[in-house]
């Protein structure tokens, strides 16, 4: 049989996790039951800061910003114990454990993950309530794979900073998918795979985001053929 190079898994909400040989990082993957978003599942938690199970090779973990849907102080200080490095936008005001200091270059920070390389750079937060939120961009082999979290849409020409390798996969904020304008940006992008997460649950979420979303995503799906719309754990990305 041969064997896996790099696999993309997606937990839910905005939670990624990428192995590539002997390293695993996950982004945004310990968050809080106390905000609107799905909360976190349980045995997921106890994994990651365990280390167990699809988490046996997770020795990097990413937060994008510092909303309780994306990250949970107390979570990341005991993984932190446990031995995984880090890399946390600075009003995080984590203490202790390894952390990755970050360090600026023409306005991306560029930090080494072990085989993996991340690009990691201050966009503004779709509503402008959060100074420090990050957008990501993992490196691996011939494989760039992009997150933006709560990115605000007029950032999006900036991610053209970004490196991008032969296969580029990118995870989206479906909440402006109503946009024409968006939409065609996300088009000029020109990734091979788009992913729209962030999707909250049934029930969830701010006042009708997930209704408008499926509607127009529903709608406008045939003008991003490369998008899929995520609504649930599932594994996206698998090289052989
Ligand atoms: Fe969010």
């Amino acid at each position: 049989m041969r064997e896996k190079i790099l696999t993309i898994e997606y937990l839910g909400n905005c939670s990624v996790l990428m192995r590539y040989p002997g390293n695993g990082v996950l982004v945004d993957g310990l968050f809080s039951e106390k905000q609107e978003y799905d909360p976190p599942i349980p045995w997921m938690d106890e994994q990651i800061i365990g280390r167990d199970g699809i988490f046996r090779t997770l020795n990097y973990l990413v937060v994008s910003h510092c909303h309780g849907d994306h990250y949970d102080k107390a979570k990341v200080k005991e993984a932190l114990s446990r031995g995984v490095t880090a890399v946390l936008p600075p009003d995080a005001k984590v203490k202790g454990g390894h952390q990755l200091p970050l360090s600026e270059e023409d306005g991306i920070h560029r930090l080494q993950l072990g085989e993996m390389e991340l690009e990691y750079c201050r966009m503004k937060h779709i509503e402008g309530t959060c100074p420090d939120n990050y957008c990501i961009n993992i490196l691996a082999g011939d494989t760039s794979v992009l997150l933006t979290g709560d990115m605000d849409p007029a950032e999006i020409p900036r991610l053209l900073e970004f490196s991008r390798r032969d296969h580029s996969v990118g995870f989206v904020n479906g909440i402006a998918l109503w946009s024409r304008v968006y939409r065609k940006q996300l088009r000029d992008l020109g990734y091979e795979n788009l992913f729209f997460y962030h999707l909250p649950g049934e029930g969830r979420g701010p006042e009708g985001y997930r209704r408008r979303t499926l509607r127009f995503w529903e709608k406008c799906q045939q003008e991003l053929p490369h998008g899929k719309l995520l609504d649930g754990p599932e594994v996206i990305y698998e090289v052989y």
